[in-house]
């Protein structure tokens, strides 16, 4: 009777697994740093303007490649980004598809390589002048594990060779099968401005970077400690109920004969 109120409360934990805490959450602001790295393409009705910071890229892009000055600022909590870009042809962008890289750091936590990227739709041919402000989100697929010793995760690898790598389609592929962080805007808020045409594109963003939550999962004592606990309380519950019935029994003499051998 003894070794089940020791192993029925055991099971029960087993049992109950879901109320194990196996991830913790916390709230940081995390450190988010533009690294200078960018990709985007204007779709033109007859041709593409590709701009980027991957020399494999522009040189591919041939006469497509547009020369692009970028600048940015940062506060404690927000990062503004410009771009502007040449454009020496008269031609009509009809959309556009960027992605800014970004590395982010937790204080624990060793970050990431992590892009925000966008489709932008220009409605009128004469709009060269874009601004976009957004609140960003990191959402993470996972719980974090590895904190320190964890290997800076790179979305693009600028030492590739192979144009087709750069592509918005292989960088997208990227973030949602390789990466473990993705990097949202919410609450976005885009301006158009119109400029004659055959003037430089201008684009900016304003990113404010609020608190954010995120999941790592539970070491191995911190799991033990909540097992433990909870082993603990469901165990004093068993004893108490093993108490009552044994004292029931004693009580009623109705073990009497087993309980008496047994001692
Ligand atoms: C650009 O093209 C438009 C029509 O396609 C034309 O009206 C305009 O004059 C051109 N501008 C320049 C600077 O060539
Ligand atoms: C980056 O690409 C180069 C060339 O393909 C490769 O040798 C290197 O291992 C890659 N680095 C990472 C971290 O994947």
């Amino acid at each position: 009777m003894r070794v089940f109120v020791v192993f029925l409360p055991l099971l029960a934990v087993f049992w109950s697994e879901g109320l194990w805490r196996k991830t913790e959450t916390f709230r940081e602001t995390p450190k988010i740093k533009f690294n200078g790295d960018f990709v985007i393409f204007g779709y033109a009705s007859d041709t593409l303007l590709i701009s980027s910071t991957y020399p494999i890229l522009n040189s591919a892009a041939g006469e497509k490649f547009a020369p692009a000055k970028v600048a940015h600022t940062f506060g404690d909590s927000s990062i503004a980004i410009s771009l502007e870009i040449a454009t020496t042809k008269n031609i009509t962008v009809s959309s556009l598809t960027y992605a800014i890289l970004f590395d982010f750091e937790l204080e624990d936590f060793a970050g990431s390589e992590v892009c925000v990227s966008d489709t932008i739709t220009l409605s009128r041919s004469t709009i060269r002048t874009i601004q976009k402000s957004a609140q960003i989100r990191l959402d993470q697929s996972r719980p974090i594990e590895n904190w320190r010793e964890d290997v800076l995760f790179k979305l693009i690898n600028s030492s590739r060779q192979d144009p087709k790598y750069y592509s918005m389609l292989e960088i997208q592929n990227r973030v949602v099968q390789d990466a473990t962080w993705h990097m949202e805007m919410q609450r976005k808020s885009i301006i158009y401005l119109e400029k004659p045409s055959g003037a430089n594109f201008e684009i900016s963003w304003k990113f404010s970077i609020p608190e954010m939550e995120f999941t790592y999962k539970s070491g191995f004592w911190h799991l033990a400690k909540w097992a433990w606990l909870q082993y603990l309380s469901i165990y004093l519950i068993f004893y108490w109920i093993f108490q009552r019935i044994h004292r029931f029994l004693f009580e009623n003499h109705v073990f009497f004969t087993t309980c008496c051998v047994k001692k």
